[in-house]
């Protein structure tokens, strides 16, 4: 399955999308992150220590690569070149391995604008919608905050929209916001998760703000979740039995 997890900026994306990832990995299933934030953080997420994280390529870096797989030059405008750039190989060659998931880092594209077709643009395009994916397989998208990817429709290629809110006005005008283009690029399914809810005053508020909506869960509010960020942890490993409970139904709703 394909995953894209997005939402507003400091809901909890990261940390939801590392704990899938991880929690996959753990049954045995091949999986494949991508960090698709231009503030690059699910290394972090995943527990990878920050020493170790300078090993990590970015793949719109990849200068050579891209040139190589697009046949056009990085940063020349007018240039025809292949829109459908072969990327089988690239997580095999550049995915930095950590309990059994496989990351890559996308990286900011730093040219024209959000629709642009660029040769990096074009190039990550294809890595998330090309990816040929084997029973069992696992890709999770972390997004970045907001919606400029959804213009951008890196995520068209995805099987479910996976949009975490928290117990806010802002965050549920951004995830409608997000559910509004995800439908307008045909995404197959746009689900929702509450994270970080403190009080039943929280869901009654989610509850009616995002009415006849897919909700596949409330998770709670967790100090152990914020020290283990500060702690440079990762979530996953502060899970209570009954929040691990939540990620394993969330899990099996996104697969049905
Ligand atoms: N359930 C939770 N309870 C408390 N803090 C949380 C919870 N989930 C995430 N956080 C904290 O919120 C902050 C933002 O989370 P993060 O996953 O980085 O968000 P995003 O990727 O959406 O920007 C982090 O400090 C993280 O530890
Ligand atoms: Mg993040």
């Amino acid at each position: 399955m394909k995953i894209a997890v997005s939402g507003k900026g400091g809901v909890g994306k990261s940390t939801v999308a590392s704990i899938i990832a991880l929690m996959k990995a753990e049954a045995g299933d091949r999986v494949l992150a991508l960090d698709a934030d231009p503030d690059a953080n699910l290394a972090s997420s995943l527990g990878i220590p920050h020493r170790e994280q300078r090993r990590i390529v970015t793949i719109s870096q990849q200068i050579e690569l891209i040139e190589e797989r697009t046949g056009a030059k990085v940063g020349q405008y007018g240039q025809v070149f292949r829109l459908n750039p072969d990327v089988a190989d690239v997580a095999d060659h550049y995915a930095y391995k950590h309990r059994g998931v496989s990351l890559l880092v996308l990286g900011a594209v730093k040219s024209g604008g959000g629709g642009c077709a660029c040769p990096e643009n074009t190039f990550i395009r294809a890595l998330v919608n090309d990816l040929v994916l084997f029973k069992g397989d696992t890709l999770i998208m972390d997004m970045e905050a907001g919606i400029e990817h959804l213009g951008r429709a890196t995520s068209q290629g995805v099987d479910a929209m996976l949009v975490v809110v928290e117990p806010g006005q802002r965050s549920v005008d951004c995830a409608l916001l997000v559910e509004r283009m995800s439908h307008e690029i045909r995404v197959k399914r746009v689900l929702f998760m509450v994270n970080k809810v403190a009080c039943d005053a929280d869901r009654s508020f989610i509850r009616e703000a995002l009415p006849k909506r897919e909700i596949l869960a409330f998770l709670p509010y967790s100090g152990e979740m914020r020290n283990a960020d500060r702690d440079g942890a990762s979530p996953y490993d502060f899970l209570d039995d009954e929040t691990r409970g939540q990620y394993y139904e969330i899990i099996k709703r996104l697969e049905t």
